[in-house]
């Protein structure tokens, strides 16, 4: 069974500028929750129970998130409502460590620091600025794949062909509808040499063999230790697999797509989505008149 998961979170955001020049993006949030909320709260719905936050400086907002502030606790505790009992949730959710990359070295190095902390055991990863909304967790869908072959599982999905250079992308042989062997991993590739147009999604589960392969790993593309290829490394010695889960994936990091999830995530709102439809109506109205 998977109990550790590791959150990589240390990145600097340079895609949401200005917003995250002093706020983790991982803080970003989607109506009234932040991101790295709903990847902690999708990691305790697989059954994790101890989970290593990789944070870097300007990241102490997602510590204090995760602990009590018990001044608001008193303040808001006469209503007793929704509100308060998930504040209250927050800081029990699962044993949450946090560990700082010293430096923005890349995905690979960050998971570096989670050496000691996972040991022996195999972990799932769980990116940061990442959410999925599915109906079994994305993490609980790899660890189904782990149980059955006791090997790293990474979580993919189709995207389109032009797009594959701004993804780590697998090849492999089908075993099934939605699982594959893999004997081809590459980050952001060309599209001309891309082995196929399955994107790896932000979701890993990674044996401790990890370690060594990262070992040695040199730096790869931008000059960072990169986790793809440390899988290319592991796959010399380990099988791994790769899922095409099911589930829509969210990433914000981007500010396209932070804008269309939080209108899908405020749609899926009881409380907000006739206004938002109605409002989107007369904006959408308001807007084809004027243009
Ligand atoms: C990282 C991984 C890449 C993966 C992507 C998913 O890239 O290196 O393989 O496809 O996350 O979001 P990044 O987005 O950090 O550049």
């Amino acid at each position: 069974m998977i109990k550790k998961a590791v959150i990589p979170a240390a990145g600097l955001g340079t895609r949401f500028l200005p917003a995250t020049k002093a706020s983790p993006k991982e803080m970003l949030p989607i109506i009234d929750t932040p991101t790295i909320q709903y990847v902690v709260q999708e990691a305790v719905d697989s059954g994790i129970e101890d989970i290593l936050i990789i944070s870097g400086r300007g990241k102490r907002a997602i510590e204090d998130h995760f602990d009590r502030n018990f001044e608001l606790e008193q303040r808001i505790k006469e209503k007793e409502d929704e509100t308060y009992n998930e504040i209250m949730n927050l800081s029990s959710l699962a044993n949450i460590y946090f560990i700082r990359q010293k430096e923005i070295n890349g995905l690979g190095d960050a998971i570096m620091y989670a050496r000691q902390h996972t040991g022996n055991e195999p972990f799932a990863v769980l990116l940061g600025d990442t959410i999925v909304d599915s109906v079994i967790p994305v993490t609980q869908q790899l660890m189904d794949i782990y149980e059955q072959y006791k090997s790293t599982v990474i979580a993919v999905e189709e995207v389109p062909r032009d797009k594959v250079s701004r993804y780590g992308i697998v090849g492999g042989e089908e075993l099934s509808d939605k699982l594959m062997r893999l004997n081809q991993l590459i980050e952001k590739p060309a599209v001309e040499t891309s082995p196929s147009n399955l994107a790896i999604a932000g979701r890993y589960i990674l044996t401790p063999g990890i370690y060594k392969a990262l070992e040695k790993t040199p730096k790869g593309k931008g000059n960072e230790l990169q986790l793809t290829d440390a899988l290319i490394e592991l796959l010399k010695t380990e099988s791994i697999y790769s899922k095409t889960f099911e589930g829509k994936r969210y990433d914000i990091g981007n500010k396209l797509d932070f804008i269309k999830t939080t209108i899908e995530f405020a749609l899926k709102r009881k409380e907000f989505s006739s206004d938002v439809l109605a409002f989107m109506k007369e904006i959408i109205r308001d807007y084809e008149k004027a243009n």
